[in-house]
């Protein structure tokens, strides 16, 4: 949701920038720009569209400036367009800057300075800190911002430049996520990790409110009384490799390929000696009387997915709430309550609303989260952490994966502790969740049928997934996916439901992709299959449980056998893959979805 860069060294930060606001796209792309300054003042360069627009307008444009700031945007305030793209200046231009997440007050700074003479030029509520910036500066930048941000409602990351103070460059944050790398002759400003990790791999870890000053050589932190705070330099792990494409021609391809890998890594990290494994057996289930389960869009899948394992597992009552709904709900929770909160970007604004909700009830809230250093790592009372790496891709898919082999892991250790299984019940149950990316690994190596099949669905007006129980939280997940990258409409349904209404929009031809990996359901799901194919629907079945045989209505697709429970694991890379395939033979621009951005940091 909008991605910030800023650079100060002594290289031209022109393609530095660039280079970074690359890595960031992927938080949207409806407009970019660059600000950088130069021997006479600032140059900026602003361009409606993909960032390729931008870099083409820059071609032959001799900009050159050893300190610069860059933004990609997703309009909230103000259409797309080039005057409403970032960077903004003050009317005098001598401040510039980029701005991630939404001004709530800024009709009232907006009006308070328009009556004292300020001329805005854009619809934007960004330009509002531009022009308050430069109305209030006293000659000392860090001053003026604590001004500034003390006037502020919303949310917010910044890097702001001003022209009478040439070497300094400021970033301030709440409530949406910044960091600073040091590298030996240079400092950067990103909203996230894999904009400097070909820079760098040392970051400092921005907290709300704080401000940082920095230089080519230096950076100083501050509170809003101006106090100086000290923050240690954190180590990413992250490779440069992991947030390149590496031949794949989309990052969700390369992404999903990731995920034997991914699945490995994250079992690992919570079965092996480490923190992962420390909050989960420091958890007491005992304590709790409820489990809440709450995110957004496939974070709140994985929880669907979730509930049944937990449920089955423990024999605790779980709900699952979508985040933006749990904040205004006065949910019923309290000390005894367990919240997890599942996010990959851990900076979803409803999450961490819906944190903060569970935390103002005494709940004890338990973040699953991708990315270390975020709001929700820092703010839960736990935090276990997926290793899915840099997910670039908008539509998640490793990190999905992630999020339920940790949401396994953590089931069953819930249910050796409260007694429902025993010590070797759930040692089985390990083994079956360690024995997964081996499994993972055998569908990827044979995708040729599913890209086939998904070749002949690019002209479906609408795709429906059908599953029970289990099957049917992870065909919520497929229908997502479709929608998101194919723009193909598509709904999930429990397949018992069909009958009260859905089963009308079936007709001849409408594609259903029915998931069956619960031998005890079979029966039931395939009876839904039958009706809808006696109703002219193409069925494509993902099972593993399947005793039918193909015919021209019917294509079936066998998973390797896996337990009821893990078996989303499994599911969920041959729906990824459909839903890839179908967008790719489209022609779509899979990583960029139309009207998307990966982390929606705003509400
Ligand atoms: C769908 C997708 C989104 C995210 C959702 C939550 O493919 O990626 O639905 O799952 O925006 O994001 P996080 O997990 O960062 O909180």
């Amino acid at each position: 949701m909008c991605g910030i860069i800023g650079y100060v060294g002594s290289e031209n930060a022109v393609p530095i920038i660039l280079e970074g606001l690359r890595k960031l796209e992927y938080r949207g792309y409806d407009s970019a720009g660059i600000a950088v300054r130069g021997v006479s003042g600032f140059e900026v360069v602003k361009q409606k569209g993909r960032l390729a627009a931008l870099e083409k307008r820059l071609e032959g444009q001799r900009i050159q400036g050893q300190m610069g700031i860059g933004h990609t945007r997703w309009a909230t305030h103000g259409e797309p367009s080039d005057v409403n793209s970032h960077p903004h200046l003050g009317s005098g231009s001598k401040i510039a800057i980029v701005h991630n997440g939404i001004i709530e007050n800024y009709r009232q700074l907006k009006e308070r300075l328009e009556r004292k003479g300020v001329v805005f030029v854009s619809q934007t509520d960004s330009e509002v800190i531009a022009q308050l910036t430069e109305y209030y500066y006293n000659g000392n930048l860090l001053d003026t911002v604590i001004r500034v941000s003390s006037v502020l409602e919303g949310s917010y990351a910044l890097a702001i430049m001003c022209l009478e103070e040439p070497e300094v460059l400021i970033a301030t944050k709440k409530d949406n996520p910044l960091i600073i790398g040091a590298a030996a002759d240079a400092h950067f400003i990103a909203s996230d990790v894999p904009a400097l990790l070909s820079h760098t791999n040392k970051v400092y870890y921005l907290d709300d409110k704080e401000i940082a000053v920095i230089k080519k050589d230096s950076v100083q932190f501050y509170n809003q009384d101006k106090e100086p705070v000290t923050k240690s330099l954190e180590t990413i792990t992250w490779s440069v490799d992991s947030a390149e494409k590496g031949g794949y021609p989309h990052f969700m391809l390369k992404e999903i390929m990731e995920q034997p890998t991914v699945l490995r890594d994250t079992v690992r990290s919570a079965l092996t000696r480490g923190t992962n494994n420390a909050v989960i057996n420091s958890l007491d289930i005992n304590s709790f009387n409820k489990i809440v389960l709450t995110g957004c869009g496939s974070a709140y899948n994985a929880g669907m997915v979730a509930k049944y394992v937990f449920e089955r597992l423990c024999r605790i009552s779980v709900e699952v709430e979508l985040a933006s709904e749990f904040r205004y709900k006065d949910p019923i929770i309290d000390s005894k309550s367990l919240v997890i909160l599942v996010s990959q970007s851990g900076e979803t604004a409803d999450t961490i609303a819906a944190m903060r909700e569970a935390k103002a009830k005494d709940a004890v809230t338990l973040g699953i989260v991708n990315v270390m250093g975020s709001t929700i790592a820092k703010e839960a009372d736990y935090t276990i952490y997926t290793y899915a790496g840099p997910e670039i891709a908008v539509a998640t898919t490793k990190a999905f994966s992630a999020q339920l082999v940790l949401l396994y892991i953590l089931a069953v250790r819930f249910a050796v502790k409260s007694g429902k299984l025993s010590e070797d019940e759930g040692q089985n149950l390990l083994r079956e969740i360690e024995a997964l990316p081996a499994k993972a690994a055998e569908i990827l190596a044979d995708i040729d049928p599913i890209q086939k099949y998904a070749s002949q669905c690019v002209g479906c007006k609408s795709i429906f997934f059908i599953g029970r129980n289990i099957d049917y939280a992870i065909a919520l997940e497929g229908s997502l996916k479709l929608k998101e990258i194919s723009y193909i409409h598509s709904e999930a349904y429990a397949g018992g439901e069909l009958k009260h209404g859905t089963i009308s929009l079936i007709e001849e031809n409408t594609l259903v992709v029915a998931i069956s990996c619960s031998e005890r359901l079979y029966s039931k799901i395939y009876s839904n299959v039958e009706q809808v194919i006696s109703r002219g629907a193409k069925v494509f079945l993902v099972s593993n449980t399947c005793k039918a045989c193909p015919d021209d209505k019917l294509t079936l697709l066998d998973l390797p056998q896996v337990n009821e429970l893990l078996s989303p694991s499994l599911s969920v890379i041959v729906l990824q893959l459909f839903s890839y395939y179908v967008a790719a033979n489209k022609g779509l621009d899979i990583d960029k979805p139309r009207n998307l951005a990966k982390s929606v940091t705003v509400e």
